[in-house]
């Protein structure tokens, strides 16, 4: 499980940056807000060898490499990972996995990921964070930007709000997908020993940063 959505992806990838523009017009326009000051503050809380999860087209992996990070970036679709090869000119290794299964790494820093934790159901969640808490140091990093609650019911809110636009498409993927409460979040990576802070960067998207004790 967890690669449940990746047709979405295949063939989202050739209009996916047109979608995150910051001029462009469509449903999920409220939830790509700020987009490139989201990837550049989960870059910023990054240090070390960076391991990043859903890279998609590259666009937060060209951010790290640009700062001079060594990074290993893993996306499960093929079509994404082909794009992002040719936009960080082969730079940067990405590999074929998803959140819970992965090549080997070493001496992993920071695990970041933008947009994609929510493809995993919390069960899923609580499995990834037992593994990244094994993988990483005292001091090591989880900093994950993701649409996220506070509560179950602003979760309900958000679905009857998204309906009553009429973004349909908006409304469909919150009900489908795994989107999960922040207390949720926060218990599971302290109950695997990491710290942990949320801020909110729009309407939709908070940034999840945690710090191995
Ligand atoms: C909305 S895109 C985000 C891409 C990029 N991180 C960004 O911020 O623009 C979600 C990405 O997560 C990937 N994905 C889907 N299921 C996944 C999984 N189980 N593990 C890791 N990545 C997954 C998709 O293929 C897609 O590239």
């Amino acid at each position: 499980m967890g690669r449940e959505f990746l047709e979405i992806f295949e063939e989202w990838a050739d209009s996916y940056d047109d979608t995150v523009a910051e001029d462009s017009e469509n449903e999920y326009s409220e939830v790509f807000k700020g987009y490139r000051s989201i990837l550049n503050r989960v870059a910023e809380l990054s240090n070390g060898h960076v391991l990043e999860f859903g890279s998609g087209t590259g666009n937060l992996t060209e951010i790290l490499m640009k700062k001079g990070h060594n990074i290993t970036a893993i996306e499960p679709s093929e079509a994404m990972r082909e794009i992002a090869r040719k936009k960080l000119a082969g730079k940067v290794p990405i590999l074929d996995g998803d959140f819970l299964h992965f090549p080997a790494v070493d001496s992993i820093h920071t695990i970041v990921s933008t947009y994609a934790f929510h493809h995993l159901t919390d069960q899923e969640k609580e499995i990834a964070i037992a593994k990244y808490a094994k993988l990483l140091k005292p001091g090591g990093k989880v900093v994950f930007g993701d649409t996220m609650y506070p509560s179950k019911e602003a979760y309900e809110q958000a679905i009857k709000e998204a309906k009553s636009s009429g973004c349909l498409a908006l409304a469909k993927d919150l009900q489908s997908e795994y989107y999960s409460t922040i207390p949720f979040l926060q218990m599971i990576l302290e109950k695997n020993g990491f710290s942990v802070t949320f801020k909110r960067w729009n309407k939709f998207v908070w940034i999840m940063d945690s710090i191995k004790r």
